[in-house]
């Protein structure tokens, strides 16, 4: 076996790559990046934050994934299963050789975690032990963790964050599946050093593929600021709530490192690259964010520059559980993966917003007619729009 230059690590040929919620947000435009790489890729989803049908109790459609083939010519092995069924998880596993693991499905309402710690729990921290456990059964044991700058809790003034600050201090259900996860995946590791892991910790990802096919449209209710801003522009929201202005930053408003999708995405390709070249890499965390923190009145007033509209802006007081200000350091991924982002705060507005132009109701249009003959997981929120009187859709899978 040929040597990686300059280093005793044996070359490795990866062809095929499982991801799990490759029909969600990042896990679709993810996809898309392993696919022009050069990847095969699994992927199963559960459409629990994604818009989904399942057709008489098995076949699916996933229009996000299906457009993702469409921008890159290129198949992609789609299942749809729940990582809490572990004997379907079992069985699309074994389908194939899988040369490493990226995981994403996780739930990731920071409010709604707060309201049902149970179900979060369960499908974030069982899921995960479901997808470690069928791995290990089958020999993979080539991990990346979609991880969140979450799990840093509050930062105080220790700013831009490394990956050695402490972890752990985090103050929502959502955060702390992340941090459990984490520490988990610290003890696997140390009992079996066969392991070979990622941990990816996300700031603020937003945008969408330049090509505005694909992009965010979550089916759980969000309150991110990004989406959120886009559906007043396009006037399906009335205004937007500025939550708090007397923060002892810039203008008064938080401070966050908001990362294009792109850029996040191409951080996964140069995460698995780094696993394969070196498989005894161990268990290491990187940062994945620009390194500029940007504030709210910052990115809404680059938002409206950028797309010419106006937003309507209710000041209001502080939001529960929220931070002043979070911002990477992301020099060690830069180091270690030769990975930096590239996208401006601009390019972030503009790809987000010609998603959502065209793409005013999401994915949604790309199922409606198929609704009458199938169950899907669209909110009640997306019924509404769907709903011609005699049906609705209705949540399940
Ligand atoms: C950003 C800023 C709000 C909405 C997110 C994800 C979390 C993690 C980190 C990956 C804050 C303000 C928001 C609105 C506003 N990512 N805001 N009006 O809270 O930083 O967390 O990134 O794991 O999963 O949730 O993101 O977009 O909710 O808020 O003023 O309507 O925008 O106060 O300062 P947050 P966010």
């Amino acid at each position: 076996m040929d040597r990686v230059e300059g280093t005793s690590e044996p070359h490795r040929e990866w062809k095929t790559i499982f991801v799990t919620g490759g029909a969600g947000y990042i896990g679709s435009h993810c996809i898309l990046t392993l696919l022009e790489a050069g990847y095969t890729v699994v992927t199963v989803d559960n459409f629990t934050n994604a818009v989904g049908i399942v057709k008489d109790g098995h076949s699916c459609v996933a229009p996000s994934i299906q457009r993702v083939e469409q921008i890159t010519g290129k198949k992609v092995i789609f299942h749809h299963c729940d990582l809490l069924d572990k004997k379907k998880l079992s069985e699309v596993f074994a389908e194939q050789k899988i040369d490493c693991v990226i995981h994403f499905a996780a739930m990731k309402a920071v409010g709604e975690s707060m309201q049902v710690p149970f179900l979060y729990y369960k499908n974030n921290i069982m899921g995960t032990i479901n997808l470690l456990e069928v791995m290990a059964e089958n020999n993979c044991h080539e991990f990346v963790f979609s991880s969140s700058c979450t799990v840093y809790g509050d930062p105080g003034d220790a700013l831009p964050i490394t990956e050695e600050h402490p972890t752990g201090g985090v103050t929502n259900v959502y955060g702390r599946t992340k941090f459990f996860i984490e520490e988990m995946l610290k003890d696997i590791y140390n009992a079996d050093k066969r392991w070979n892991i990622v941990l990816l910790r996300y700031f603020n990802p937003v945008g969408a593929h330049p090509s505005g096919i694909i992009g965010e449209d979550p089916t759980k209710p969000f309150a991110n600021l990004m989406p959120y801003m886009a559906q007043v522009a396009i006037g399906t929201k009335p205004s937007l709530t500025i939550f708090g202005t007397d923060y002892e930053t810039e203008d008064g408003t938080g401070v966050r490192d908001y990362i294009h999708i792109m850029d996040l995405a191409e951080g996964h390709v140069a995460a698995l690259s780094k696993l394969k070249r070196e498989p005894s890499l161990g268990l290491k965390a990187y940062n994945l964010g620009t390194g500029k923190g940007v504030t709210v009145l910052q990115l809404v007033h680059t938002f409206e520059r950028v797309t010419g509209t106006t937003l309507t802006l209710d000041l209001k007081d502080r939001r529960e559980g929220d931070i002043v200000a979070m911002y990477a350091d992301p020099s060690l991924a830069e180091k270690e993966l030769g990975w930096t982002a590239k996208r401006s705060i601009e390019e972030m507005c503009r790809d987000f917003w010609k998603w959502q132009t065209q793409n005013p109701t999401g994915y949604r249009g790309d199922v409606s007619h198929m609704i009458p003959a199938a169950k899907s997981n669209l909110s009640e929120s997306a019924t509404v729009s769907l709903t011609n009187g005699n049906h609705s859709a209705v949540n399940g899978h």
